[in-house]
């Protein structure tokens, strides 16, 4: 069973920034998180949550690139977190916890791609541990200090076509594929907002998943030059041969899950473009222009990734004998 992905006609598009996402509206008094907050789109995303009066907490691996990155931005705090550790998660979490504050918007947003193979804690594959159990984690840690009535928002990507969830593999121990890695990884993000959005409704807290589109940032660090112009990316001299989005309207679908009053009474959606996403074709191979493929918003598999990642993790917001 799936869910309800339609447009629903919001008037935004491609072309819209993370500004004017959130014009008009006043987030004065309320608290987001955006991991990876300081550099690419997670960066435009604290400065337009920030811009718009919220106070933004960003967790960080690098904390100095970090501080830097966000100098002169008020209201904008950096804290330590290494998602690729789940020591780092619960201390990090903890300290959170401990200050009695509330989190009004969480921005999953911190994410590594297409890297070669890496095995982190007791040997996972890197980007299903980073992209996913890193934030499977925190945000089952955070639960009690995420508010009612709160949207907590899982940037995905276009990529969950690569792959849906390889239950008889997930870290690639019989054979590594990086594009399929990021493709798993990414396909988790949809189904963890898809089960989240279904817990929380008991608080009135709304989960989303979305693709921001194609944006030249850091996150491309581990392509090879020659693999890029292969792809159509760029051509031999470096410059773009793709409609690439800006970082400020790659952010804008983020910024408008996180707070648009158009989603309201919404949630376990994908999102595209500052609207939902429709399904993508049933037959489509590889990347197919646009949509959620069925099996990334499938309940059934949402529940089963849930119960996988509680084990592996070992924390479940949800289950008395894991919180
Ligand atoms: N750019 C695109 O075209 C595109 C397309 C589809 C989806 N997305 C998604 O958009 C999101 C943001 O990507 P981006 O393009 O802005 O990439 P980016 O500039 O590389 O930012 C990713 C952020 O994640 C952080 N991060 C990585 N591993 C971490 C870890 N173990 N612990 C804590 N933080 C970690 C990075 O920290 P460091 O700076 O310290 O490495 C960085 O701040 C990702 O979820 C990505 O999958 C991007």
């Amino acid at each position: 069973m799936t869910t309800a992905q339609h447009k629903i006609g919001s008037g935004f598009g491609a072309g819209t920034t993370a500004a004017e996402a959130v014009a008009g509206i006043d987030l004065t008094g309320k608290l987001a998180v955006v991991t990876g907050g300081y550099s690419g789109l997670g960066l435009e995303t604290t400065r337009a949550l920030a811009g718009a009066g919220a106070h933004v907490v960003v967790p960080a691996r690098r904390r100095a690139s970090a501080e830097e990155a966000l100098a002169g931005l008020g209201n904008v705090e950096v804290e330590e977190l290494d998602l690729a550790d789940l020591d780092s998660v619960r201390a990090f979490a903890e300290r959170f916890t401990a200050s009695g504050r509330r989190i009004d918007l969480l921005i999953a947003n911190a994410a590594v791609m297409a890297c070669p193979e890496t095995r982190v804690g007791p040997g996972w594959e890197a980007q299903f541990a980073t992209n996913h159990l890193g934030h499977f984690a925190l945000v089952n840690r955070l639960w009690p200090a995420i508010a009612d009535g709160a949207r907590v928002v899982s940037v995905s990507s276009r990529g969950h076509h690569y792959s849906p969830i390889r239950w008889d593999d997930v870290h690639f121990t019989r054979g590594y594929e990086k594009w399929q890695a990021y493709g798993q990884a990414k396909t988790a993000n949809v189904l963890f907002a898809v089960r989240l959005d279904e817990l929380g409704a008991a608080r009135g807290v709304r989960a989303f998943a979305l693709h921001p589109g194609s944006i030249l940032t850091p996150l491309q660090r581990h392509i090879p030059l020659e693999e890029k112009i292969e792809r159509g990316w760029i051509d031999e001299a470096g410059n773009p041969l793709m409609q690439f989005k800006t970082p400020e309207q790659g952010a804008a679908t983020t910024v408008w899950a996180a707070t648009s009053p158009q989603l309201a009474g919404m949630g376990g959606l994908y999102l595209e473009d500052c609207d939902v996403a429709e399904l993508a074709p049933a037959d489509a191979e590889g990347l197919a222009p646009s949509g959620v493929r069925h099996y990334a918003v499938d309940r059934e598999q949402a529940e089963r990734l849930w119960t996988l990642s509680a084990q592996l993790t070992g924390v479940d917001a949800f289950d008395a004998a894991r919180v």
